[in-house]
């Protein structure tokens, strides 16, 4: 067994660890720039709680509120200037992950002067982005541990991959997550178990990596449900903050797949929220992987405590384990009863099947074809 691995940044983790911000306040230089949406930190308070903390150790702020789910290169660019502009010296981005993706691109930006020739993978990061703080306000993400941002550029989402953006400082504080609405729980929750299933099933998979994932299952899978169904369920927003960390830390071993791969145009042509386009979609993908990962397949139906001793039976258990999950949350079975149009599907399949990352790290062998064919699945709810 040979593999190689990093793991970086500082984790805070703890009720009422916000104000763990006054601590690490040294990094923050003279003037940090906040990057943040344009609702939920502010009608939650999160956003005035941070501001009256930078207030009382008398750093200075500007506040770039303009972020939105699925950030697009326009408004990462409009941060950065923002960033210049105001001679910031560090980075603190509150919020889901698009305004902690957005915070990250920022930084290149304020590094470079440019961001775009980095997403289409024309340039490389040589050096690191201004000291960056993040502090999720939803579980799922990852992206406060995770060397990855997404940005949406001409209707595409493109991927910056650098331990160089990895935030130097992640906050998780779960009364943070107490306000977030039963859809943002079910889809943020869904997307970190994706993140810990692909993880798992990836070729870039290492011993570590696996542990934070089939610990991150376990979490989700009991706790989820909880969190959905109660708002101040504290116990159950504390384990999906937690397993949403941990599923972070294994994905920037792991990467993910071709569940992230293929839910991109959905979102992007649909709306659907990113975890949401991962969820419908994962069965499918899963059942195609199954051949080639039976053996994981099988453990967590296991660890799940759904084990019948047959390895092949419990890999295809592990597919129904997941529907019946989807059950509980409420899911949509598949892409049509989405009203998603047939005829994009050949479209969706060109694009993803030229994403040589992906492919890379995908457990099976995955064409053009093969990927028309688990849309098609997801389509007509075909298992
Ligand atoms: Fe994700």
């Amino acid at each position: 067994m040979n593999f190689t691995t990093f793991l970086q940044g500082n984790i805070f983790f703890g009720k009422g660890y916000l104000s763990k911000i006054i601590e690490i306040s040294k990094h923050l230089g003279k003037i940090t720039l906040i990057v943040t949406g344009k609702k939920s930190t502010k009608e939650s308070g999160a956003l005035s709680n941070l501001i009256d903390y930078l207030k009382d150790v008398g750093v200075n702020f500007v506040v770039f509120d303009k972020v939105e789910p699925n950030p697009d290169v326009n408004i990462v660019e409009e941060g950065g200037k923002v960033f210049l502009e105001n001679s910031c010296e560090s980075i603190i981005a509150i919020g889901g992950g698009s305004s902690i993706d957005a915070a990250k691109g920022i930084g290149v930006y304020a590094s470079y002067k440019e961001i775009i020739p980095f997403l289409l993978g024309e340039k490389a990061l040589d050096k690191k982005i201004p000291p960056l703080i993040a502090i999720p306000t939803t579980s799922g993400t990852g992206s406060e541990v995770t060397k990855y941002t997404i940005i949406t550029y001409k209707e595409r989402k493109l991927a910056i991959a650098s331990p160089l953006i990895t935030p130097n400082f992640a906050i998780l504080d779960p009364d943070l997550t107490l306000s977030m609405t039963q859809n943002i729980v079910r889809d943020t929750g869904v997307d970190a178990l994706s993140h810990a299933l692909e993880g798992l099933f990836s070729l870039g998979a290492n011993p570590i990596s696996d542990l934070f994932g089939y610990e991150a299952i376990k979490i989700i899978y009991k706790y989820l449900p909880r969190s959905f169904a109660k708002k101040d369920d504290y116990e159950a927003r504390e384990s999906m903050h937690l397993a949403s960390l941990f599923a972070g830390i294994q994905i920037s071993q792991s990467g993910t797949g071709i569940v992230h791969g293929m839910g991109y145009p959905l979102t992007v042509k649909y709306g659907f929220p990113h975890g949401f386009s991962n969820g419908v979609l994962m069965p499918y993908v899963f059942k195609f992987e199954l051949p080639a990962q039976y053996e994981k397949m099988s453990i967590i139906t296991n660890i799940l405590g759904f084990g019948t001793g047959n390895l092949y039976e419990d890999a295809e258990k592990f597919i129904e384990i997941l529907l019946d999950f989807y059950k509980i949350l409420g899911f949509p079975k598949n892409l049509k009863e989405l009203k998603v149009k047939e005829e994009d599907l050949e479209i969706f399949a060109e694009e993803v099947s030229k994403n040589e990352r992906l492919k890379r790290i995908s457990p099976r062998i995955t064409t053009y074809e093969d990927i028309l064919f688990i849309y098609k699945n997801a389509y007509f709810g075909v298992l």
